[in-house]
């Protein structure tokens, strides 16, 4: 069974990005009979990073804090997705029979453009490279948080209307959605996200975090009144990096007052302090050693490009190029 998922190297990643994707992605690795491709989404960046240091850097870290996560190169093929550029060829051929209305319909492409970040081309076909990323590697399973469902459905459908059209060539993946990971909410209470700036690092220095944590949103509630624990944001995130009973007593304190917002917060940055603790030393002695990061990508993109060369040959003498 060969699962994939890749990740945006968009920016530093956040709690969001953690509990929904990395850690599952990395739980999965241990189990057996399950061959793992993990790529970093640099192409689908370009939608949103500009700058050719940021988005460097950005890689860089993302490879680097996926390793310090527990990425296990021994058990996942992790490379960058530009590494294999087959990629952008498939994009090109599975655009040819993408109907635009099906891109204007995502959620992802409609909230971008109501809130006002540039509408490019790139971003309406967005998902036509993460097709493109799906087919080509003959996933059986792709991981996924949920606001990514919508987006690999119109892979599915992309896969279908090829097949119709050339034979079966490609291989149809089903989606692995996160569905009991509730979206991670941010600092303002919507889902946590680089785009909406309202992010909370994982590898923040001490001080840095804990104002993250200081910026989360609440409300007037004096602090001996009962305050609302349904859709709050500091409970939500405490219960991912609590113990239950610690959790119990913030909701307990929650639901009877006494307890005033500012404590809560004080308690979820020592929380997620912790929590992250081991995987910041891993990342200190990883940044120590550059090289190793380099080994693990070139590595990965070798095993990737071996099965890429498969699928796009396939692909070529379906459609008529060869
Ligand atoms: P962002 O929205 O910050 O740009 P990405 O779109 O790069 O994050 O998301 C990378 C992965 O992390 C996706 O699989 C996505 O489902 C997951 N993810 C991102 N934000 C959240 C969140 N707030 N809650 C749960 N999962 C999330
Ligand atoms: N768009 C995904 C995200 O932002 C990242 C991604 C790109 C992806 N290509 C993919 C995820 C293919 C799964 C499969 O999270």
């Amino acid at each position: 069974m060969r699962i994939l998922s890749g990740i945006q190297p968009s920016g530093t990643p956040h709690l969001g990005n953690y509990f929904g994707m990395m850690r599952p992605a990395i739980q999965m690795q241990e189990q057996n009979g399950m061959e793992m491709l993990y790529f970093i989404a640099d192409y689908h960046a370009l939608t949103s990073v500009r700058d050719p240091v940021i988005l460097r850097g950005n890689v860089r870290k993302m490879a680097l804090d996926f390793l310090a996560c527990g990425l296990n190169p021994e058990k996942t093929c992790f490379f960058l997705q530009s590494a294999i550029p087959a990629v952008t060829e498939l994009t090109w051929i599975l655009g040819t029979l993408t109907p635009v209305g099906l891109l204007e319909r995502c959620h992802s492409y409609k909230e971008k453009k109501a809130r006002k970040l540039p509408s490019s081309h790139g971003l309406l076909s967005y998902p036509v490279l993460m097709a493109a990323d799906i087919l080509l590697y003959d996933s059986d399973l792709v991981l996924a948080g949920k606001d990514q469902k919508q987006h690999l459905e119109v892979a599915r459908d992309i896969a279908v209307k090829f097949n119709e059209a050339y034979g079966s060539v490609l291989r149809l993946p089903a989606p692995h959605i996160q569905e009991g990971m509730a979206m991670i909410p941010g600092q303002d209470g919507a889902k946590m996200s680089k785009s909406y700036g309202n992010t909370i690092e994982i590898f923040l220095a001490e001080e840095i975090l804990r104002k993250r944590i200081m910026e989360i949103q609440t409300d007037s509630t004096p602090t001996d009144r009962p305050k609302p624990t349904a859709g709050s944001t500091i409970l939500s995130l405490y219960r991912l990096v609590a113990s239950p009973s610690d959790y119990q007593q913030m909701l307990d304190e929650h639901i009877h007052g006494g307890v005033g917002y500012s404590t809560f917060k004080e308690r979820l940055f020592e929380a997620v302090w912790l929590f992250f603790k081991p995987l910041r030393k891993r990342r200190e002695e990883l940044t120590t050693c550059p090289e190793v990061v380099d080994q693990v990508l070139k590595k990965g993109s070798t095993h990737a490009h071996a099965i890429a060369n498969r699928v796009i040959e396939r692909v070529r003498s379906a459609i008529g190029l060869r």
